[in-house]
């Protein structure tokens, strides 16, 4: 953890940089990190995850903007085999695969971060919930990991496994490991009612439409 704190004494004195997008090359890995960074729900059991991975993902998230620069979100991180099969039957998987009941005994992932407001410091977060679990997810890619950001949970199953205080209200968890399936993203065909549900393609990949950019940008 020191050279965390090192690192991030030496990002605080960091200037603007003054690049032209041609010369970035920030931008091209920023690029690749987001495309890899799709949401995985098969993972590879029996591949571990550290507690000093997952700290160090965390640590990504002081470093993002706060609305009135609270910083009311504080983490559960969740690693031991025990506290992961607590919590796996809390979570909901892939709404849209109405006849999946979600990852089976050898895809289950291997942590987890549990987001949760402190809600001694706010009653809300404004938009630092997003801007975090992307920070985690891109975190988590950048160390070749993968992740599932997951919204629909039972709370009480989460909060009593893990004996979480009362102060502390869940938000979101995001599933880790080490991904174990094939993911493609395809264009939709354009149009306002396109169909955005994830699918299996003929080959029984999990494919997943996104929005044409020409769809996104308002003229
Ligand atoms: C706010 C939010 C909530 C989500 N909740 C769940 C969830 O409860 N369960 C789940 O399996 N996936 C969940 N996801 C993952 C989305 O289904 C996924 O982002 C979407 O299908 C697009 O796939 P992609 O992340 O690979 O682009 C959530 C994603 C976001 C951003």
């Amino acid at each position: 953890m020191r050279q965390t704190t090192k690192l991030f004494a030496y990002l605080c004195t960091i200037q603007p940089l003054n690049f032209t997008f041609m010369d970035s090359q920030y931008f091209s890995t920023l690029r690749e990190l987001l495309t890899r960074n799709r949401s995985y729900r098969r993972f590879d059991s029996s591949k571990m995850v550290t507690e000093c991975q997952l700290t160090e993902i965390v640590d990504l998230t002081r470093l993002c903007a706060s609305g009135r620069n609270l910083q009311p979100l504080k983490y559960r991180i969740v690693s031991t085999e025990a506290e992961c099969n607590a919590i796996f039957p809390a979570l909901k998987w892939a709404g849209y695969y109405t006849t999946w009941d979600g990852p089976s005994e050898n895809e289950r992932p291997t942590a987890y971060i549990v987001q949760c407001l402190d809600t001694q410091l706010a009653n809300g977060c404004l938009c630092d919930d997003g801007l975090h679990l992307e920070a985690i997810t891109l975190g988590a890619t950048a160390l070749g990991l993968n992740a599932c950001i997951i919204k629909s949970f039972n709370s009480e199953i989460v909060t009593s496994s893990l004996s979480i205080d009362a102060r502390y209200k869940p938000i979101y968890v995001v599933a880790l490991g080490y991904g174990n399936e094939e993911i493609k993203l395809v264009d939709t065909d354009g149009s306002t009612d396109a169909d955005i549900r994830y699918y299996h393609n003929e080959n029984g990949i999990h494919t997943v439409p996104k929005r044409t950019l020409s769809e996104i940008i308002i003229k």
